[in-house]
């Protein structure tokens, strides 16, 4: 089959797939504190449903997998998705974005049934500084799930949302346990994806003053020569050998010329960006016996859909209706 090209010329091979909208934590920057409004249980994918859109995917290209949430660890049985995924012949990798609050129970098990790699949202060190951010004074639990990930031998990235204002004193601290411990951070613009409507360009602290702080106070970073330009993440090293430092500087730099990816929510619409309005409904399309062509179909024609970027930095900017935790970034 031809691959899976949009109008610009980018070749699609990665699906994000958001397994739950809910959350056992409350970040500011994506949940609103009280009355969240969770999809109905019945309108969730369920796992078979999930697999068989994967498989109808495969073909077309798609050989990379990220799961996501809300919160993906409070679906009930998420490993055995992970170990029907990976069974499917042509997915190559997944991976999974968690909040670690759940980590410590399920560490062994996901990596039982096939996960290798893991992106551990972690804003700070700081106890206080943690229920602040959350809404929860969960980092004990976040502390130990890191210690049962590193025990069951995965490869750890650390997501690090940075707001302007509030996360300065935790940049340097969080790229310094990360080197200790051999983790990649990944410091994360703040993008306008909140619940509440929070987001104001003042508080998107940049890549740039990001990568100065960390050069001043550890050791000079420079750009790592060989890095994948599809990666959203601007990949640098510590000049001394002391690991790499990830940004993704949405905001600042939009990376969209190089987007390969496209993202099923956990209520089975297809969104082509992060940041779009319109969306494919494939629910209908699942529980409705498609065939494998129906909904390779559906997947061209989001594709084709598909914007040049989005328009952040420009007036013409319309926040998208779903929140971050509705997405699953
Ligand atoms: N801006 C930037 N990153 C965010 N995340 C959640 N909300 C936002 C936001 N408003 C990050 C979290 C999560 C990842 C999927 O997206 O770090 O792990
Ligand atoms: Fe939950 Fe992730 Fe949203 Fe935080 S950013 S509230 S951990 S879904």
């Amino acid at each position: 089959m031809t691959p899976l090209k949009d109008t610009f010329g980018r070749v699609h091979d990665n699906l994000r797939i958001s397994v739950t909208d809910r959350c056992n934590i409350r970040c500011f920057y994506c949940m609103p504190e009280e009355g969240v409004k969770f999809f109905a249980r019945e309108d969730v994918l369920s796992f078979e449903e999930i697999e068989k859109f994967v498989r109808a995917a495969v073909p077309l290209g798609i050989t990379k997998l990220r799961l996501t949430g809300g919160e993906p660890l409070v679906r009930r049985d998420l490993p055995t998705l992970i170990r029907n995924l990976t069974a499917i012949p042509g997915i190559r990798d997944i991976a999974l974005t968690t909040n670690a609050v759940l980590l410590e129970q399920h560490a062994e098990a996901l990596r039982d049934a096939g996960l290798q790699r893991l992106n551990i949202h972690l804003d700070t060190l700081d106890r206080e500084k943690f229920h602040k951010i959350t809404r929860r004074d969960d980092l004990p639990k976040v502390m130990a799930g890191i210690d049962a990930a590193v025990r069951a031998g995965f490869r750890i990235k650390m997501n690090i949302v940075a707001v302007k204002g509030l996360i300065e004193p935790d940049i340097v601290p969080m790229a310094r346990y990360c080197r200790e411990r051999g983790f990649e951070p990944r410091y994360i613009e703040f993008m306008p994806l909140d619940a509440q409507s929070l987001w104001d360009r003042q508080q998107v602290l940049s890549a740039d003053d990001m990568i100065a702080m960390i050069s001043r106070e550890i050791g000079p970073l420079e750009p790592v020569p060989d890095a994948d330009p599809r990666a959203p993440a601007t990949e640098y090293r510590y000049l001394d050998g002391g690991g790499t430092v990830g940004f993704i500087a949405s905001v600042t730099k939009p990376f969209c010329l190089n987007c390969n990816r496209i993202r099923l929510t956990s209520d089975g619409k297809l969104r082509y960006c992060l940041f779009a309005i319109d969306e494919m409904d494939v629910k209908g399309l699942l529980r409705s016996g498609a065939g494998d062509a129906e909904i390779q179909a559906a997947i061209r024609q989001n594709v084709a859909d598909k914007w040049l970027g989005h328009e952040i930095n420009s007036v013409k900017f319309v926040p998208p209706p779903r929140p971050m935790y509705a997405i699953g970034g």
